[in-house]
């Protein structure tokens, strides 16, 4: 399934995930920049935040208590659209998946 990542700056990146990996796994694989995932995807860190675009937003999994909480601590300025890139599993379904990234990650 192909990601695309838009960077605070406006340049976008799009990179090709596979299925079953995270979103953060994916942008990681890639190099890319604006994705730290400090904490290798446990949700434990929040540096691996995303806004994810309006049209996705429902399309994808309701997040769990620990996401919701550490969302919170993010550096950037938590929206209706945060997202831990590392708690959104890559599926067939999410093919053409939207996530703009925060102007920092710490
Ligand atoms: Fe640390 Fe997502 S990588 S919370």
């Amino acid at each position: 399934p192909a990601i695309t990542f838009i960077h605070s700056g406006g340049n976008t990146d799009h990179i090709e995930a596979s299925d079953g990996e995270s979103a953060m796994q994916a942008a990681t694989r890639h190099g890319l920049d604006g994705i730290l995932a400090e904490c290798g995807g446990n949700a434990m860190c929040a540096t691996c935040h995303v806004y994810v675009d309006d049209g996705w937003l429902a399309r994808l999994p309701a997040m769990a208590d620990d996401e919701d909480a550490l969302l919170d601590g993010a550096a950037a300025e938590r929206t209706a659209n945060s997202r831990l890139s590392c708690q959104i599993k890559i599926t067939p379904e999410l093919d053409g998946l939207v996530l703009r990234l925060p102007e920092r990650q710490v």
